[in-house]
């Protein structure tokens, strides 16, 4: 997930200065537990609410196997199919961190995961969100050019002053948008894939407002860090929302 930088950049620094080793063994079996919880959980509350490519993420990188999944061998499939792989972070990366680790199609996944006692409460993105909710979709690879193509935008934005442009861009499609196939409305994003309570509202509620996705109107609309969404844009589909993003200009983005 997308987060607002948590310290000044005092000191030139890199993306690759953040990444820590995963020490799959560290993990609890309790941990490993809640894993399967949460993944059984959400595979039963989403169905076939979500986009096409994301359960065939789901299939293709054998995430269904029990347990934590260890990043050696997520990348070892992931990274053959789409030169996308996975590191480790201890925690929240600054934005232009985030979007330069996008740039080189490299996904920062927070190294915990939550407690049982909060399955359903996350001050900051584990790793069930960041390799159940975006993953998946990492491994289609017309999505994940658009990724690494958002993470040149976010670069672009941010040397330019502009960070919240491509912020609002991500969130409303990587993180939080919805998409149709065909007549049916679907999940497209990962913070709404991974969301016990908030896939089922952003597609079913009728107290938030559903309209069109384009990137101006993407780039246009704000956002909440820490509640539900009072507004999701809708891609006509999955495909059109690619096409419109890797359209999209840093000259242009700067400029609607
Ligand atoms: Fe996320």
């Amino acid at each position: 997930m997308l987060h607002r930088a948590i310290a000044t950049v005092a000191e030139p620094h890199s993306w690759q200065d953040y990444v820590v080793p995963q020490q799959w063994e560290a993990f609890t079996a309790d941990d490993h537990a809640v894993w399967d919880l949460l993944f059984v959980r959400q595979v039963d509350l989403l169905g076939t609410r979500v986009v096409t490519s994301f359960l065939d993420g789901i299939d293709l990188l054998r995430l269904s196997r029990p347990g934590v999944p260890d990043l050696g061998e997520l990348n070892a499939i992931l990274t053959p199919r789409t030169a996308w792989r996975t590191v480790a972070v201890t925690g929240l990366v600054p934005d232009d961190i985030f979007f330069a680790m996008l740039a080189a199609r490299v996904f920062p996944v927070g190294n915990f995961i939550r407690k049982r006692a909060e399955l359903d409460y996350l001050e900051e993105p584990d790793c069930f969100h960041d390799l159940f909710g975006h993953i998946p979709m990492l491994a289609d690879h017309d999505f994940a050019g658009m990724a690494e193509h958002i993470g040149r935008l976010g670069e672009a934005a941010i040397a330019a002053g502009q960070g919240e442009r491509a912020a609002r861009l991500y969130w409303h499609s990587v993180e939080f948008g919805l998409a149709c196939e065909g007549e049916a409305l679907k999940i497209l994003g990962a913070g709404l894939a991974s969301s016990f309570g908030e896939a089922h509202f952003s597609l079913e509620s009728e107290a938030v407002e559903r309209l069109p996705f384009s990137v101006e109107r993407a780039v246009a609309t704000d956002y909440k860090h820490d509640a539900f969404q009072p507004r999701y844009l809708v891609s006509r589909s999955l495909e059109a929302t690619i096409a419109e993003v890797m359209a999209l200009t840093p000259e242009r983005l700067l400029t609607i």
